[in-house]
């Protein structure tokens, strides 16, 4: 029976909103798409359908919000797309709206070397922000920009498909954990939320004010490690 694309459209953009992120095709509608959409996924990423880049395509020079108008340089992500570590922060700071990368200043250093303290490098892990644009001043996200930008680093997570999230700070852990419990209360222990599993530890910035902080982010980040050395077994 032929059914218009634009309601397939429709219906497809529900399913990814409410977390489904594949379904069944029959053998008929599996031959008139690419190869990489099809079951013989050769050329195509182990994960899923939309690979990061498609997900920075559709981000395109974004002008959704007032952000657009006083950032430098849009700030997606960078690392490794195929990722089990994912770290989220809140948004670019100065050094990363300059640019274009995210955590590349002195909060930025010293993630690298909390990455590191687990026995990873930087490029092992995809790191990025819950919005993409540096907020004027650094001052507090506003929720409409983090209503706008939100569903960008949801495909993110979707394509990347890491087996843990781990939220830097009070901002985006409450913000992907969609609460308002206290940091001091979200870390330490892990999260199952629409089939993705985040911790959430002190951002590195609050480190550099804090550093006897530094302390309850190497026990999480000594969960973390367990975690992912936990489920290569699995
Ligand atoms: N702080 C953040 O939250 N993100 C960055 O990219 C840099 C600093």
């Amino acid at each position: 029976m032929p059914v218009p694309v634009t309601d397939l459209l429709g219906q497809l953009e529900f399913f990814r909103d409410i977390g489904i992120s594949e379904i069944d095709i029959s053998p008929e509608t599996e031959a008139i798409f690419p190869a990489q959409v099809s079951g013989d996924r050769v050329a195509e990423p182990r994960k899923g359908m939309m690979t990061l880049d498609n997900v920075r395509e559709e981000l395109g020079d974004c002008q959704r919000c007032k952000l657009a108008a006083t950032r430098t340089k849009l700030v997606f992500g960078a690392g490794n797309p195929d990722a089990d570590l994912m770290f989220v922060g809140e948004a670019p700071g100065f050094e990363e709206d300059r640019q274009g990368l995210p955590f590349v200043g002195r909060a930025g250093g010293l993630l690298t070397k909390i990455i590191e303290s687990i026995d990873l490098k930087r490029e092992d892990v995809y790191i990025c922000n819950v919005l993409k644009c540096r907020p004027p001043g650094n001052r507090n996200p506003e929720p409409e920009e983090v209503e706008t930008c939100r569903p960008f680093l949801r495909r993110q997570i979707e394509v990347i498909r890491p087996k843990l999230v781990c939220c830097m700070g009070a901002f985006a852990a409450q913000t992907m954990l969609r609460t308002k419990v206290p940091i001091s209360k979200l870390r330490g222990q892990f999260h199952d939320i629409d089939g993705v599993r985040y911790i959430a530890t002190f951002h590195p910035a609050y480190l550099l004010r804090n550093p006897e902080k530094k302390r309850e982010v190497w026990e999480d980040m000594k969960l973390i490690r367990a975690e992912l050395l936990g489920s290569q077994t699995d």
